[in-house]
């Protein structure tokens, strides 16, 4: 039962393997082979859209949310399984070469999966009262103090966004600790690299792969990131820069594949 794991030892197979030798001299839950040696592959779900596919019209369309939901994550979703059910009996068999050879595999549809489980969360209808950035009081004035204003932070946001390469991810992520625990960072990620692992806590996230905007926007991509800023759901983002690394990774434990933030 995946429900029995404890995270880390979760994310011990969604790493690459040279990341796993480092979390694992830190926690050395994972490495206890008992708990390695029995297991059976978790299966993850496609977690459920928290509106219907045609909620953030007219800013995404329709028939986007719905091949971007049903099809590309569901296909990131199909081949996690698939890899670990495969990496699994790797380790029945105490095949590394498989093993090692999965390692990519995994942390791509893995990533794929933490990405857009946290994207769809961090979305919300144009209009709503979760659109609005005065839903977020503490993240808008930690964003002042770092930026200026808001409306400097949205054209660094912008700019990095706009700066990707082929395909990745922009995130607004929370990088500080101690006293200086509220530190903002705007971060790129490239093709499904996972946000998660490396201690942020991401806050929001836009998909910039082309299937996220390209049969409604085309090659006007500069519109569709100006046009994400009336969906982004500012009630969830707050509630995540409130929180924590480690409240964020929780969530990730459920084999449902629902982000509760
Ligand atoms: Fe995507």
């Amino acid at each position: 039962m995946l429900s029995a794991y404890p995270l880390k030892a979760l994310l011990c197979f969604t790493l690459p393997f040279s990341t796993r030798i480092v979390v694992a001299t830190q926690d050395p839950i994972i490495i206890q082979p008992i708990e390695f040696g029995a297991m059976s592959s978790p299966t993850y779900h496609l977690p459920p859209l928290p509106y219907g596919y045609n909620a953030l019209e007219p800013h995404i369309s329709t028939q986007i949310m719905e091949l971007h939901h049903s099809g590309h994550h569901q296909a990131y979703v199909n081949n996690l399984n698939a890899a670990l059910k495969n990496h699994a009996a790797a380790v029945q068999s105490n095949d590394i070469r498989t093993q090692i050879s999965l390692q990519q595999a995994i942390k791509f549809n893995a990533g794929g999966h933490i990405n857009h489980s946290l994207f769809w969360r961090n979305l919300a209808p144009p209009g709503s009262s979760e659109s609005k950035s005065s839903s977020a009081p503490n993240l808008i004035k930690q964003i002042n103090a770092t930026w200026g204003d808001e409306e400097k932070f949205r054209d660094a946001f912008k700019t990095a966004l706009l700066g990707i390469q082929g395909s990745g991810w922009g995130w607004l992520v929370k990088t500080g600790t101690g006293a200086d625990k509220n530190r903002l960072s705007i971060i790129t990620t490239k093709d499904q690299d996972p946000v998660v692992g490396k201690g942020e806590v991401p806050i929001f996230g836009v998909d910039m792969w082309e299937h996220a905007y390209y049969l409604q926007y085309k090659n006007g991509k500069a519109a569709y990131v100006e046009n994400i800023w009336n969906v982004i759901n500012w009630k969830v983002a707050e509630k995540r820069f409130l929180g924590s690394s480690e409240d964020d990774n929780a969530c990730l434990k459920s084999t449902q594949g629902l982000l509760q933030v």
